[in-house]
């Protein structure tokens, strides 16, 4: 696939750089950005020019609609540089198809391809630098669309902004992730928006998260809205379970979002000779196969960690240690897909893309 196309996108390029009082050993995941951003803004029912300018805040009316109905839209994906300084992205196709998907879901306009892909492209070779050589530096980006319409009348805005952000990441580390398993709140529920990678599904995860982490627990594993019997995803990642030498993990619907890496772990797992089913675990199957010894392993699966093993889980009050085992296949397969992402082996399935 080649992100190269014939539009032209504006570019304002800043007359200082932060780079030099940027530590890139001692970065926090998400809190600093690289010189230059991308903004472009829908009006009058047309995308208008993009244009890569410099990282700023910018003015917003107060009545502006993502303020009060919270129509607001992200992704979330990788830049890795190889040893030869080349830049890869990993799969910006599904981001962008799983953009469109969330903006069609929250009655936003689709951003045009090239918009996004060629915008992604050249913001990234312009900040090439922010981009550091060796496993677990990435720079992570961020693409997000708001509405900045005015009027607080609850309906769909006519103007929208598409901006792509960027921040160099180090490899994320989570410490030892305990979770519990929702027993009263949902994430997302048949008809609504779980699909959609919507601000709101966030915010509406932060209450029931500090509650769990008022407990001791990182994390909550989502269990279905209308029987919190399935388990469905873990925290803001999809999530498997080794029983024994399987791996299960739900399959994606309505309430789940479609995550890159859960089904590249799929594909590669497939691919590897390890056994993995897309189907529904149930809570009581987890609890059994803990008590009888099957249960192996638990993992989030995302691209901030890219596989986050979970070293034990609370039910009604009950806590369940898992094993500490030898062979993850949890950290086997994340090496192989970070070797895929880094290009320190062959990439088989074609998901890389040179920037
Ligand atoms: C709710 C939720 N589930 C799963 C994922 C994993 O998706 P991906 O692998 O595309 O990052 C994410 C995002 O990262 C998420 O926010």
């Amino acid at each position: 696939m080649s992100l190269k196309t014939t539009h032209e996108i504006d570019i304002v390029k800043t007359s200082s750089t932060k780079i030099n009082s940027v530590d890139f050993d001692t970065l926090t995941f998400g809190t600093t950005f690289t010189d230059h951003m991308l903004v472009c803004d829908f009006r009058e029912g047309k995308w208008e020019k993009p244009v890569i300018k410099p990282y700023e805040p910018f003015l917003l009316d107060p009545s502006a609609k993502v303020f009060h109905y919270g129509q607001a839209i992200f992704e979330g994906m990788k830049a890795y540089k190889d040893e030869n300084d080349d830049v890869w992205l990993f799969r910006p196709d599904q981001n962008l198809d799983r953009f469109n998907k969330s903006a069609k879901r929250m009655a936003m306009p689709e951003v045009e391809e090239w918009i996004f892909m060629e915008g992604m492209r050249q913001l990234i070779d312009l900040e090439r630098d922010w981009v550091k050589k060796g496993l677990g530096n990435t720079l992570y980006i961020r693409p997000f669309m708001i509405a900045i319409g005015s009027g607080v009348i609850a309906a769909p805005s006519t103007q929208y902004r598409f901006m792509i952000i960027l921040s160099p990441a180090k490899s994320y580390y989570s410490g030892e992730v305990k979770v519990i398993i929702a027993e009263h709140y949902s994430r997302a529920a048949n008809g609504g928006i779980g699909a959609a990678k919507a601000a709101g599904n966030y915010s509406a995860q932060f209450y029931p998260t500090k509650l769990a982490n008022e407990k001791g627990f990182q994390q909550i594993i989502w269990t279905d809205d209308a029987t919190h019997t399935k388990l469905e995803e873990a925290g803001t990642m999809n999530v498997f379970f080794r029983i024994n030498d399987t791996l299960y993990t739900a399959p994606t619907s309505e309430r789940i979002l479609d995550g890159v890496t859960r089904k590249s772990l799929i594909d590669i797992a497939h691919r590897d000779g390890v056994k993995v089913e897309e189907r529904s675990v149930l809570v009581s199957e987890l609890i059994s196969a803990a008590k009888d010894g099957s249960l192996k392993e638990v993992f989030g699966a995302g691209t901030a960690a890219v596989v986050n093993p979970i070293i034990g889980f609370s039910y009604q009050d009950v806590y369940y240690e898992l094993p500490k085992i030898e062979n993850s296949v949890a950290l086997q397969l994340k090496e192989t897909l970070t070797n895929i992402q880094y290009k320190l082996a062959e990439d088989t399935f074609g998901w890389t893309v040179r920037v």
